[in-house]
Order: structure tokens, then sequence, then C-alpha cells
């Protein structure tokens, strides 16, 4: 039996007081119609299906995915419009889970037993329960609430006691197409928001006589909506809490659980340590022993094993061999690559340059479009010069060279191997190897020379 998935999307998300689409809200660096997404993609569904409509262009752009089938709905009549435009086509054998653009962190175990419940021509719902069920709509059951489930009311049409029930619909269902097509035809727009409720059809179903199962959620966390702020950064402490347990449970060292943040991929060998306050983004990697120092931002990077990016340092598309030292206070930039047992130490920014085995830039340089040897030393605040306005030109340092302090290095230009270049030079000619080469004017001194004196009044 194939699987839809219908994601509901179109909502405004008024509550949010922002004029970004609700669904389109970061969390952990990806939209929250994203984390949905890849939990349905999970599923290997037939098709995927997202009715979007607030925001609308804006909402399909942040998605180019071609796999995505947008259902366009105008005007936001309620869920259970929004399920009804999105079922047009569905083959009525299929099983149809409806997901939520604005419960993000639902896991793809949570939604593979709620499908399952769905098989037979019932109708499955997640359920959980919370201590605090504000805003949620509320599960009715028979029996005094200890029989079989025969009703949702949404909280703005609940009773007093009827609030007090703390069994919540998480929004996500499951049924086939044909029996939910159905139901969702027979639903009227008789409540509180004047909207058509997809919570309806359970009514409805129980008066069909249809079975309807409820599932309860793993976790509270997983069916958490996201309809203002407050509740967005929650999620995002979820999934934080998330991938800080991964990380503990693969051997990772901490130093702070709850002071790191990943937003993509992080992938580390043994005896990694992270210190508080570091931030990765989207493709890292780090070796056997890396250690990395508070309040660092590491993104798109491979970083070897044994190397140690030190404090308030910033990795950005860089590929760092063994045993290399970085910062404190470091910038590697896009295309930056550092063969191995490098340093580049504080106020420190390489672009687009390689910087070859046991090379030391220690101190306040810019090294730009640049390819350095092995075992070079770059002094203290030297610049190369990588742009004349229209154009990056590029500077080559050859083995073993060594650049005095405050040089310029006009590009482009070239310094041989083993060259000596004398401190405070401007070289825009290439400097031979194995030669000192200096560019400054000379030093004289004006013997009895005064200086201006103050006019007396
Ligand atoms: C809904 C449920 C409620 C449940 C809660 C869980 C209904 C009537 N109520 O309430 O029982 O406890 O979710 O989070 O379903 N949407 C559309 N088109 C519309 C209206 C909404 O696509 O016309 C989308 C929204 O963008 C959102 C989702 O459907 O992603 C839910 O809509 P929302 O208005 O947030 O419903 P809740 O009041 O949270
Ligand atoms: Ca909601």
């Amino acid at each position: 039996m194939s699987t839809t998935v219908l994601i509901l999307a179109a909502g405004q998300g008024k509550r949010m007081r922002s004029s970004l689409p609700k669904v389109l809200h970061p969390l952990a660096g990806r939209p929250l119609l994203g984390h949905v997404l890849a939990a349905a993609a999970a599923l290997k569904p037939r098709e995927i299906r997202v009715v979007h409509g607030h925001g609308g262009a804006q909402v399909r752009e942040a998605f180019p995915d071609p796999a995505i089938h947008w259902v366009h709905q105008a005007e936001q009549r309620g869920t259970g419009h929004a399920v009804r435009l999105a079922l047009k086509g569905v083959p009525a054998d299929d099983v149809v889970l409806v997901l939520y653009g604005d419960v993000p962190l639902v896991t793809p175990a949570t939604l593979r037993r709620l499908r399952a419940k769905a098989r037979g021509g019932r109708l499955a719902l997640l359920t959980a329960e919370f201590a605090d069920p504000a805003g949620y709509g509320r599960i009715i059951r028979s029996g005094g609430n200890r029989g079989g489930v025969v009703a949702i009311v949404e909280e703005k049409d609940a009773a007093p006691e009827q609030r007090a029930i703390r069994e919540i619909n998480t929004g996500l269902m499951a049924c086939p197409a044909g029996v939910l097509a159905r139901l969702v035809r027979r639903l009227r727009a008789d409540n509180a928001q004047q909207e058509y409720y997809l919570t309806d059809v359970v009514g409805l179903a129980v008066k069909e006589g249809l079975g309807v199962a409820a599932v309860a959620a793993a976790t509270l966390d997983e069916v958490m909506g996201i309809n203002d702020k407050a509740q967005l950064a929650a999620a995002g402490r979820v999934l934080r809490r998330r991938s800080a347990d991964a990380l503990l449970a693969a051997g990772v060292t901490l130093v702070d659980p709850e002071r790191i943040d990943v937003h993509g991929r992080l992938r580390c060998g043994r005896d990694v340590t992270i210190h508080p306050d570091v931030f990765f983004e989207g493709e890292v990697s780090l070796g056997d022993g890396v250690v990395v120092g508070p309040f660092s931002h590491v993104s798109n990077s491979r970083i070897a094993a044994g190397s140690v990016i030190h404090s308030h340092s910033v990795v950005e598309g860089a590929n760092v061999g063994p045993g290399c030292e970085i910062g404190p206070y470091a910038r590697l930039r896009p295309e930056t690559e550092l063969v191995g047992e490098a340093r580049i130490g504080n106020f420190v920014e390489v672009k687009k340059s390689s910087i070859g085995r046991r090379s030391k830039v220690n101190h306040l340089s810019y090294i730009g479009d640049a390819s350095v040897g092995g075992h070079v030393n770059v002094g203290a605040g030297t610049i190369t010069c990588n742009y004349d306005g229209v154009s990056k030109h590029r500077t080559r340092i050859g083995d073993h060279a060594f650049i005095g302090s405050g040089v310029e290095l006009v590009a482009p230009v070239e310094v041989g191997a083993a060259a000596t270049i004398g401190a405070g030079s401007t070289i825009s000619k290439d400097a031979p190897a194995g030669e000192l080469t200096v560019a400054r004017s000379k030093q004289v001194t004006i013997s009895g020379w005064k200086r201006p004196a103050r006019a007396r009044k």
C-alpha cells in the first residue's frame, strides 16, 4: 500500500507577529517546513503534497525540490478545507498521512507507528497527554473518558469541563485516502472560528461506525506545535538537547551540553572535546582528538586529527590538516587549506589559500589568494595585497621562506624558497630564492632637529 503525505502549511501564523510565513521560520538553521519534509521523506512516500497559501511563492521558492507537489489554498478556510483540496487525485487506497508544517519535531518512527494503525480502513490519530493542554484540541472519549475516541473539540469551542482534559490532538493523523476524502466532504464550518476543522472528521467517522485509533506520541517534545516565538525557542532547546545527547552517546566530551548548537551535521572522531558556546553549521567533521575552544563558529569544514581550535575563532569552508593550531581569534575563510601542523595565530585572516606543513602565521596578518609552502614563517602584520580594485592576484611563497614583520606582498608576486624578506618591506617584484630582499627606505637621523615650539602669549 503506498503512502501520500499531506503537509498543511498555508497559515500565516499570526501569533508569530512576523512578516515571514510561519513555516519559513528557522529552527536549528532550517525552516520549520524543512524539518517536516525531512521526517516525511524518511517514510519513502509515493508523493509529498504541501498545502501553501500565506506567503505563496516565497514558501515554494524556499524548497525548490521538484519532487514536492504544491497545492495552493488561496483562502485559509481551515485544516479540513486544506485537506479536501490536497486530496484531489490521490488514489483511494493510498494511506494518507496528514502532517502540520508547524509541528516540526515529529520523528519518522512515530509516523510509521501512526501509519500502521490506519491499515484496514481506520482513522488513526496521534495524541499526547500534556500537563498544560492550553491551545490544543482535546480528545473526547466515551464512557467518562475511559473508552474509545469519539470526537475532538477545539479549545475555542470547548466547554469548561472539556478544557480540563489533558489528552490532546497533535493534529497528525493517518487514514486511507478514500475514507478521508468522503469524511472531509461532509465537514461544516459551524464553529467558533467559522472554519472547516479537520478534527471534526473524528466525530463523523464514529457516527459512520468506523474505527478510530489513538496512537500516543513517544515523547511530548516531538508533537509540540509552534505558534509563537516562545514555542519556537522551546523547540530549539529540544533540538539542541537531541544533538548534544547524540554527541555524548558517541563519546564526544561536551564541557557543557546545554551550550552547543549544531545546525547541520557534525561528525566526530574519538576523544573530541568541545568547549561551551560553540556553533557548528552545515557539514563539519572533527577528527580524533580535536579540541574546539569556547565561542568558536565552525561551518562546512573538515578538521583533521589532533588539531586545536582555540577560543573565539571562526572557521568557514576550510580544510584543516592534522596537528594544526588555530586562534584564539583567528578567521579561516572558504577555500583555506592547512596541510598539517600549521599555526594560525590571533587576529589572522586566511582566505582561499593553502598553507604548507609546519608553517606559521602567528599574529595580525591577512593571507588571501596565496600558496604558502612548508616551514614558512610569516611575521606579524604581514599582508598579501591581493586585490587591485578589479581583480584578485596570487602570492606564492616557497618552502622555508622567512617573511619579516609588517611586510606587504603586492600580488601577483612570488617569494622563492628559503628567501628572507626584511621587516617592513613592500614587495612588488619577485624575491629570489635563498636571498635577503629588503624594500624599504633607508633610515636617516637628522641631528640637532628641533620640535616645533608653541608660541607663548
Ligand atoms: C490544530 C488542530 C488542533 C491541534 C493543533 C496541534 C484543527 C482544527 N485544530 O490547531 O486540534 O491540537 O493543531 O498543533 O485542525 N493550515 C492550513 N490551511 C488552513 C488552516 C491551517 O494549511 O486553512 C495549516 C497551518 O499552516 C498549520 C496547520 O494547518 O501548519 C495547523 O493550523 P493552525 O491554525 O496552527 O491550527 P491550531 O489552532 O494550532
Ligand atoms: Ca498550530
